[in-house]
């Protein structure tokens, strides 16, 4: 490098460097909110990564000191942090509309979305809205759900086959690896109308694991501009799609003879034309895209098992875990079912509807272990003002939604997990979509883009839950105790998955 681009270069960081000062320290309406100083070009992003611990910890850090809404600059992106429930539910609900974009997906995450053909991906307009509605109506609308019932019932009947032998064998179970399995066969076949060998279904499964964690931000991601220079994480990223993509298009092929032409070779397909998710995509016109491709099929679908197997599974491993060292809770779940259907009879969808402890003890489980501690991120659709403070269209705004669940003046004790503040206490009437007004956990975001698999994914927690808890008595192995350590996959999971004896009711 000559000595003039050296001299170049060090003048625009420090330009870079004032320029940002003053667009984030001071002044209201046509700054940014306030924030931690940053180094030139790179702004706050090494100061993330040399702080070695997660990024959840320095912004609970920097919400002490910058108040309920605050910027940090990650290289090339901008980020608006927004942890107060206030600010939250005036931005997703009341003004719901104009916080409704996503920001521009990063390259890695470009290559899995085929540019940005997802629901939870599209910019907000005609795509996204033709995408969502299609999957409401077709995948978790009451009809379908119901008319879906059955996949549930062939799933739980290997499910607690596959508990007792994983018993038999090692003497404790794998809660997350176990739920984790039978949550994917269940949206396989959703999303398929298929039954499918095991190894298919885990394979499904890895392959869904590996997309989540290449997908979650990376360095490049802040440096889109440098993107080139990381070439051996997009190669790693296109081998990987290449895998998606063969598992996935056989069966999107034998789908599609099905459906055109009544062919059903190996008998896989089970459900009937129309009732599978796929059924509705082969027809389906896109905005701007026309039919859609195959390619785009993979998304849509890998999509359901990104957004669907990994929550639900990690909110059944906090609960089990829960039960496991609160025993009293246990047995109050257990009562409760046997009283609702005997110690035998079978527990239906209805069932679980109605079961209140049931309930308390998932929102509970919501409450405390929040499988997301943030939104996904959201991004203005033009230029507006927040608290306050100048929001651009080209920021990306992400809202902390799991402050509000440890915050003492909504929530009396709340590191304490008590179901019972779900029926008489703090919890009482406790809206999990923030429609109703105040809002005091929002585990599912809120607004035009909360999570539409709210139904579905409460369903399947609580049917293998409830089901589980009746047929056997869940208890810690002296081996393995459970231990509630943190990491951050893509969701909040525990360190050490929870192990647990299982003894026959
Ligand atoms: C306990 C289970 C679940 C939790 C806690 C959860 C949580 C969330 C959260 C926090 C968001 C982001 C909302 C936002 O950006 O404002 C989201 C979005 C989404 N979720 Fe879920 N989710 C769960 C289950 C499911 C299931 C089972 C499905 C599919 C079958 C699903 C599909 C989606 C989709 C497609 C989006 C993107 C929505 C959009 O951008 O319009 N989720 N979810």
């Amino acid at each position: 490098m000559e000595l003039i681009d050296l001299l170049l270069l060090g003048f625009s960081a420090v330009f870079l460097a004032l320029w940002w000062r003053s667009s984030v320290s001071s002044g209201k309406s046509n700054k940014l909110p306030p924030g931690p100083p940053g180094w030139p070009l790179v702004g706050n992003l090494f100061q993330v990564i040399l702080q070695r611990r997660h990024f959840i910890f320095l912004i609970r850090d920097l919400r002490a000191k910058y108040g309920p809404m605050f910027t940090m600059r990650m290289g090339q992106r901008t980020l608006v942090i927004v942890t107060s429930p206030e600010l939250i539910h005036e931005a997703l609900v009341q003004r719901g509309s104009v916080f409704a974009n996503r920001p521009p997906d990063s390259p890695i995450r470009l290559v899995f979305s085929v540019g940005k053909c997802a629901v939870n991906s599209a910019e907000y307009g005609p795509l996204w809205r033709t995408l969502r509605r299609n999957f409401v109506t077709e995948l978790i609308s009451p009809v379908r759900i119901k008319q879906c019932s059955w996949i549930r019932e062939w799933a739980m009947e290997n499910h607690m086959k596959k508990l007792q032998n994983e018993a038999f064998e090692n003497g404790y179970v794998d809660v997350m690896d176990i739920c984790r399995f039978t949550v994917c066969s269940i949206l396989v076949c959703i999303c398929f109308g298929a039954k499918i060998q095991e190894q298919w279904i885990s394979d499904i499964d890895s392959i869904t694991k590996e997309v989540m964690l290449i997908t979650t931000p990376q360095l490049p991601d802040f440096f889109p501009i440098l993107t080139s220079l990381f070439r051996r994480q997009m190669k790693r990223a296109k081998e990987l799609r290449k895998t998606q993509i063969d598992c996935l298009i056989p069966l999107i092929r034998s789908r599609r003879a099905y459906v055109e032409k009544g062919e059903n070779t190996g008998s896989m397909m089970v459900s009937p034309v129309g009732a599978a998710y796929v059924d509705s995509l082969f027809g389906l016109e896109a905005p701007g895209r026309g039919r859609l491709g195959e390619e785009e099929l993979v998304t849509l679908c890998s999509e359901v098992f990104v957004a669907g197997i990994d929550t639900s599974t990690s909110v059944l491993q906090w609960a089990f875990l829960e039960l496991v060292v609160n025993q009293e809770i246990q047995e109050k779940l257990y009562r409760e079912i046997v009283d609702t259907v005997g110690k035998n009879g079978l527990i239906t969808e209805d069932h679980v509807e109605k079961m209140s402890y049931l309930n308390a003890v998932v929102k509970e489980t919501l409450r405390t272990h929040s499988p997301a501690h943030f939104t996904l991120s959201h991004a203005a659709i033009e230029e507006t003002q927040l608290g306050g403070y100048k929001i651009p269209t080209n920021v990306n705004v992400e809202f902390y939604i799991e402050w509000m669940t440890e915050d003492p003046t909504l929530w009396k004790d709340p590191s304490v997990f008590r179901p019972e503040r779900f029926m008489e206490g703090d919890g009482v009437g406790v809206d999990l979509t923030g429609t109703k007004g105040t809002v005091k956990m929002l585990p599912f975001g809120a607004g035009r883009r909360t999570c539409p698999g709210l139904a579905l994914g409460i369903l399947h927690v609580n049917l293998m839950l409830a089901r589980m808890v009746q047929a056997f008595k869940w208890v810690p192995t002296p081996r393995f105790p459970p231990d509630p350590t943190e990491t951050f996959a893509f969701t909040v999971v525990m360190k050490n998955p929870l192990k647990a004896v299982i003894l026959p009711r």
